[in-house]
């Protein structure tokens, strides 16, 4: 089974995911980070990843995980496959289908990713594409679920950009609850059909253009860089945004003890200050730990094994 977008799954589907990981970062809190999980799960199994875009995180949790699960991994990017010479996403999906069990791409485009899953015969996983990051919010849910006990008795608010993260955020919400401000201008709102799809789920996710009225009250405050990888308008991005910083007097009108999460790699001093970043609520570096634990869990839904 694929792994393409949060909202193909159910809350039944999610939360099973969402334990495997914690059941598993549980039980190798002894191990060194190049142990292999006891049951080694994927042995036998050899999964690629394919980034059309840079990564620290997605690329290296990836693989670190499939390693500790007994598996094999490769890594390639576009540029380096003949991919990025016009062969077709679709030959390029039946052929890896031939070599390997699953592959993780990161496309630049949402289309190219879709066109690969179709034309795939293995399990799909999204590691990242212009409209969503699912593995990411995985891991943000399972990060805030240690803290703040389940999704569903939390309100996050979300700063900034409407952007990827934005929408996996928006699809988690509207499948496992709990309550999302998000805080942007207006010509940087959500996709209108994550908005759209939020409302037929009666999803309590509203847009407000005043960033202190998102954050009243929240438990947790997430943001994000102002520029992604696929945005070209980088000077009216930071004139927009600047205004939605997430600094020490934000923080205070968020709840007490609010947590600060941010996907990264952070700007720091631009869309959050140094003093959030690292200050005691920011759970920024647990974030990035958990894609590990996360991933595992989606790769063993992907294969059946859950
Ligand atoms: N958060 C995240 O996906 O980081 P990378 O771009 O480093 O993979
Ligand atoms: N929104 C960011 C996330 C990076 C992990 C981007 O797409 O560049």
């Amino acid at each position: 089974m694929h792994f393409l977008d949060l909202k193909d799954f159910n809350k039944s589907q999610l939360r099973t995911i969402l334990k495997a990981a914690r059941t598993r970062k549980q039980a190798r809190a002894r191990l060194a980070q190049g142990e292999l999980d006891a049951d080694q799960p994927l042995k036998g199994k050899i999964i690629a990843l394919v980034f059309e875009r840079p990564s620290t995180r997605t690329r290296f949790s990836f693989e670190v995980g499939i390693r500790q699960l007994g598996g094999d991994v490769f890594t390639a990017s576009g540029t380096e496959m003949q991919l990025g010479r016009g062969e077709t996403v679709a030959d390029t999906a039946r052929v890896l289908s031939r070599y390997v069990d699953a592959v993780m791409i990161r496309s630049k485009k949402r289309e190219t990713l879709q066109e690969f899953a179709s034309a795939a015969t293995i399990p799909v996983i999204n590691g990242l594409t212009n409209m969503t990051h699912p593995c990411q919010v995985m891991a943000d849910v399972m990060t805030l679920e240690e803290k703040n006990g389940t999704l569903d008795h939390n309100k996050v608010a979300w700063v900034g950009d409407g952007n990827n993260v934005c929408a996996s955020w928006i699809e988690a919400i509207g499948i496992l609850g709990g309550e999302m401000n998000i805080g942007c201008p207006d010509s940087l709102v959500p996709a209108a059909e994550f908005m759209t799809w939020a409302k037929a789920q009666n999803a309590k996710v509203q847009v407000m253009r005043d960033v202190e009225a998102a954050v009243a009250g929240a438990n947790c405050v997430i943001t994000d860089a102002w520029v992604s990888m696929h945005d070209e308008d980088i000077e009216n991005r930071h004139n927009l945004l600047r205004p939605y910083q997430v600094n020490e007097a934000l923080m205070k009108g968020a709840a007490k003890n609010a947590l600060f999460m941010h996907c990264l790699p952070a700007h720091r001093n631009e869309e959050v200050t140094d003093g959030v970043m690292d200050g005691p609520y920011s759970v920024v570096f647990d974030e990035a730990e958990n894609r590990v634990h996360a991933q595992k869990a989606i790769l063993l839904s992907c294969f059946g094994k859950l």
